[in-house]
Formats: structure tokens, C-alpha cells, sequence
């Protein structure tokens, strides 16, 4: 045989890696935990039974929660083929930023209930990978210290009932360089969470509510006495969005309410039940998405949460028109389980799945998104 490489046989490609790869066992994974349902179940294992329930629970008959993971059960994909997808690109221009990946970490309240390190974990992971954090009003963390991480960050905004509190809790924010106020406006008052009940859920001693503390000027054990306004009406989405941050709204499943959030000042929309936890028999967050977007007609971007566990979850999403899509749980999943590295392989895990969907469905980049069909 001549050591001279072999010119390529016209019309057949070189193969630009081994025929079979991927069929290797790829030993940098563990196999107890290769998805984001086996950190679910690994999770389980390691948080008390109080926060747990706290963490995994809907409210009532949990038939939106259930349904939030259905709603993606229920629809499937009609891929493209013969498109160059050698390389895939799943970044995507949000708010003025380039996003690496149209995933974002939604907020969720008491993440030190998972971990020591809790949202400053989180925020780490996230800040490696450029991908922006939502930070709960209802954090166990300081808002300062999540700016500390230095990576892309929004705030989530829960209104205290006093207003010189509710402006120092914001005016807070804005000044630490978060880049946009996620006002959640499904929460007027909390759902009902048996799960809670059942096993008389407490927040457990040592993990607090600082920046709702420090903006009230009250001792951590008071913090949870804290009211939020009991009357939220549009006005203060005008007062939230007259900080001049962008606002994304959080909570919306009606066409009518996402039109007067945008005529009321809303710079996106984020398609959310709060992961079933609010009202129970609340549309899953997907079915919501396609009638929200014909309302918004283009005019803000559109997001969405509740039940997005994979990337060809957040595919089905993105292909339907929204601009991203976020995480909720899983993120806790990963902290329990490893803290930041946890919070990181989540991840990049879930990243990585929506890549190869693209890849699969025929897509390079999301500007490509509307070339497949989902039914
Ligand atoms: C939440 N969520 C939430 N939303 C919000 O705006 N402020 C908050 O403080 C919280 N807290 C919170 C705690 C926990 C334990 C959960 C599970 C959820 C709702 C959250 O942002 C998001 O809407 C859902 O979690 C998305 O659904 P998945 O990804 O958990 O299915
Ligand atoms: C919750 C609130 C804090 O869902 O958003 O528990």
C-alpha cells in the first residue's frame, strides 16, 4: 500500500470522523446521571423531605404541573434534511445581548434549601457559560453577591406591600447592574400546595430571605412576615418598567392579558404557569405559547417556562416562536446534587441536546427555527 493519501472518490464525501462514533461509551458521563430526569431522581435522594416537597410540588390536583411535561408529549417535530448542519449555532440576540443558548434559568425561591452555596451556585454555573440568571426576590442569597458572579443576570420582581421597601428592593437591583426586571404577575397570592401541607414544609433554620430583609429593614427571622402588595394591577407593571430597565413579564397565558402587558410597557413576554404551582388547571405553558404569539405579533419577544426538561423540548418551543425558553427545577436538581458543577452539567447537558436536535432537524442557527414544521 503507498503511503500517499488516497484522493477522494468523486461524489462521496470523506468522512471527517469514524463511522461509528458515538457508539463508544463515553466515560466522561456518569451513567446514573446522563439526562436531567436521572438529576431529578438523584436529587430526591439527597434533600429533606420538607424542602423537597417545597421544590417538586404543584398546587392542588397538580394537573398543570403534570401537564406542563405533557403539552411536550403531545407534539412532534417535521425535521429537515440536505441543509449544512456542520456546524450548528444555538446562540440568539435577546434584550441586546448575544446569547450562547436560548436556555435561561428561570427563578425559584430558597435555592440554599438545596444546597449550602444555593443561588450563588447557580449563579457561577450559569456566569461560565454566559447564560443568564433570574434571581428571586424570594432568594436565600443577596442580590450583591450574585452580581459578584459577574455573568448575564435578571431580577425577579415579587412587589412589597410597603413602597418605600418595594423602591429599595428595585432601585436596589438596577443598580447592581442586573439587566432587566422579571415581574411575575401570577403569584397574587400563593397557590395551595398539599404537598406542603402534608409534610408541614418550613423553611428551615439558617436559610433566609436577605434582600426582602434588607429592603424592608427587618431581621432575617421576620423576613418571611414580609407582605407582598395584595392589589397587582397594570399601573405597576408601568411603575416596575419606569426604573427604566427592560421588563419581562412572567406569568401570562392569555392573548388579551400579553397585549396589554406590551401596551403597558412590557420589553418580553415570559408564557409561564409558575410550574403549575399557581392555579391548578391553568393551560400548560405550551399550548398557551402559539395563541400568545399571534397576539404579540412580533412586537416583543416572546419566552416561555414550565416543563422544558430537554432540548428537543426547547426545540418544539423555539420552533413555535418563542425567542427562549427557561428552567426551573431541573436547575435545583443539579445543585442538590453536585452544586455549581451540578448547576453546570444541567447545563450543558440540556445545551448540548438542543445542538443536536438542531443538527438532526436540519437547522444551523435559530434564524432557521421556522423551516421545521411542529404539529
Ligand atoms: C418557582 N418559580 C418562581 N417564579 C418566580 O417568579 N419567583 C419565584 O420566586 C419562584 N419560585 C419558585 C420556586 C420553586 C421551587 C419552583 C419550582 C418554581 C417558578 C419558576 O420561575 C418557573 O416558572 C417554573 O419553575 C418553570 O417550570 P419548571 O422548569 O420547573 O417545570
Ligand atoms: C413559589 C414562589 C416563591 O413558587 O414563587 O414558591
Amino acid at each position: 500500500m503507498s503511503d500517499l493519501p488516497r484522493p477522494p472518490v468523486r461524489g462521496l464525501p470523506v468522512p471527517d470522523r469514524p463511522a461509528m462514533a458515538g457508539f463508544e461509551p463515553d466515560l466522561t458521563v456518569d451513567p446514573n446521571l446522563v439526562n436531567l430526569d436521572d438529576y431529578e431522581r438523584a436529587a430526591a435522594e439527597r434533600i429533606p423531605a420538607g424542602p423537597l416537597a417545597y421544590f417538586t410540588g404543584g398546587a392542588l390536583d397538580e394537573r398543570t404541573l403534570r401537564d406542563n411535561r405533557a403539552a411536550f408529549d403531545r407534539r412532534r417535530m417535521i425535521p429537515r434534511v440536505m441543509t449544512d448542519v456542520a456546524e450548528v449555532d444555538t446562540g440568539v440576540e435577546l434584550l441586546g445581548r448575544r446569547w450562547p443558548t436560548p436556555i435561561w434559568i428561570a427563578p425559584t425561591a430558597l435555592q440554599r434549601m438545596a444546597h449550602p452555596d444555593g443561588e450563588l451556585a447557580t449563579a457561577r454555573a450559569a456566569a461560565a457559560r454566559g447564560i443568564t440568571v433570574t434571581l428571586s426576590s424570594s432568594a436565600s442569597t443577596d442580590m450583591g453577591d450574585i452580581a459578584e458572579a459577574g455573568g448575564p443576570r435578571w431580577y425577579q420582581v415579587y412587589l412589597l406591600a410597603d413602597p418605600g421597601a418595594r423602591r429599595a428592593m428595585v432601585e436596589r437591583a438596577v443598580s447592581l447592574g442586573y439587566e432587566a426586571l422579571v415581574m411575575t404577575v401570577d403569584l397574587q397570592r400563593l397557590g395551595r400546595r398539599e404537598r406542603d401541607i402534608r409534610v408541614g414544609f418550613r423553611i428551615p433554620e439558617g436559610v433566609g430571605l436577605p434582600n426582602i430583609a434588607r429592603a424592608a429593614g427587618v431581621g432575617d427571622e421576620q423576613a418571611a412576615d414580609v407582605a407582598f402588595v395584595s392589589r397587582l394591577t397594570w399601573d405597576d407593571l408601568e411603575w416596575v418598567a419606569g426604573f427604566g430597565l427592560p421588563v419581562v413579564v412572567k406569568g401570562i397565558l392569555h392573548p388579551d392579558d400579553a397585549r396589554l402587558a406590551v401596551a403597558h410597557g412590557a420589553a418580553a413576554i415570559d408564557v409561564s404557569n409558575h410550574g403549575g404551582r399557581q392555579l391548578d388547571g391553568a393551560i400548560a405553558s405550551l399550548d398557551a405559547l402559539p395563541a400568545v404569539l399571534e397576539a404579540v405579533a412580533g412586537r416583543v419577544p416572546v419566552l416561555m417556562d414550565g416543563g422544558v426538561r430537554r432540548g428537543t423540548d426547547a426545540l418544539i418551543a423555539l420552533a413555535l416562536g418563542a425567542t427562549a425558553v427557561g428552567i426551573g427545577r431541573p436547575v435545583i436538581w443539579g445543585l442538590a446534587v453536585d452544586g455549581e458543577a451540578g448547576v453546570g452539567r444541567v447545563l450543558d447537558i440540556i445545551t448540548g441536546e438542543l445542538e443536536q436536535a438542531m443538527a438532526l432537524a436540519g437547522v444551523s442557527s435559530v434564524t432557521e427555527l421556522n423551516t421545521i414544521r411542529v404539529v
